[in-house]
C-alpha cells in the first residue's frame, strides 16, 4: 500500500517535471489532445467524437470493469462521468467513476523507456489522485484501437492508444 502510494507521487512528480526531460520525444501540450515535438505535431483530434465517447465501455483485464476515452471533446456517461475525458465504470453495479476532465491533458515522457502518454489526473473528494494514462502508440496503418490495461497501480490507469494519429507528422 506504501509502496503504491509512493510509485504514485512519483508519477505525479515525474508529470511535474515533463517539460525538463530530455529522453524519449518530448511533446509540448498544444491543445486538449495535441501536442509539439521537435519534428512534427501530434493531433488525436480525429479521433474524437461529440456526444459520447469514441472508445466506449473497453472491457480490461479487471472485470466487470469497463473503460471510457474520449480525446478532446467531454462526455458524459452515468451520474459521475460528467464532461469528462476518461470514465470508469463498474458493468455490474452501474456505479461511474471520473478519471479525468479534458483540461487536465497533459503528455509525459517517461524517462526509462522513451514512451510517450497522454494523461489526465483527477482528485477525488477522499484526497486520492487518479491517473490515467495513456501510452501513444504509432501505427499508420491503424485508425485507432484501444486497450485498457486497468489500474496497474494505486491510483494509476493505463491505456494503450494504437493509432495514424498518434505520429507525429
Ligand atoms: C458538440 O455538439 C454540441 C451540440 O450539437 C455543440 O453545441 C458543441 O459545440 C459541439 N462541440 C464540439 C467541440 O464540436
Ligand atoms: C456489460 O453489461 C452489459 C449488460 O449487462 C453486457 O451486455 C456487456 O456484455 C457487459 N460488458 C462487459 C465488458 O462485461
Ligand atoms: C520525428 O522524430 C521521431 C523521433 O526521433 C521519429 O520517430 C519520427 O519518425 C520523426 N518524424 C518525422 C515526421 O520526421
Amino acid at each position: 500500500m506504501a509502496r503504491d502510494m509512493s510509485i504514485v507521487v512519483a508519477v505525479v512528480m515525474m508529470m511535474v517535471m515533463t517539460t525538463t526531460t530530455t529522453l524519449g520525444l518530448k511533446c509540448q501540450k498544444t491543445g486538449l489532445c495535441s501536442c509539439k515535438a521537435e519534428n512534427g505535431t501530434i493531433d488525436l483530434s480525429p479521433l474524437a467524437v461529440n456526444g459520447s465517447a469514441r472508445f466506449k465501455d473497453q472491457p480490461g483485464p479487471d472485470a466487470p470493469y469497463v473503460y471510457s476515452w474520449n480525446p478532446c471533446i467531454p462526455f458524459t456517461e452515468g451520474g459521475s462521468c460528467n464532461e469528462v475525458a476518461v470514465c470508469l465504470k463498474n458493468n455490474d453495479t452501474n456505479d461511474y467513476y471520473n478519471l479525468g476532465f479534458p483540461s487536465s491533458a497533459n503528455f509525459f515522457t517517461w524517462p526509462d523507456d522513451g514512451r510517450l502518454s497522454l494523461q489526465y489526473m483527477v482528485g477525488g473528494g477522499d484526497g486520492n489522485i487518479k491517473v490515467s494514462s495513456i501510452d501513444l502508440v504509432c501505427n499508420p496503418r491503424e485508425e485507432g484501437k484501444l486497450e485498457a490495461h486497468g489500474k496497474t497501480s494505486v491510483g494509476f490507469y493505463s491505456f494503450q492508444l494504437t493509432s495514424r494519429y498518434a505520429c507525429v507528422r
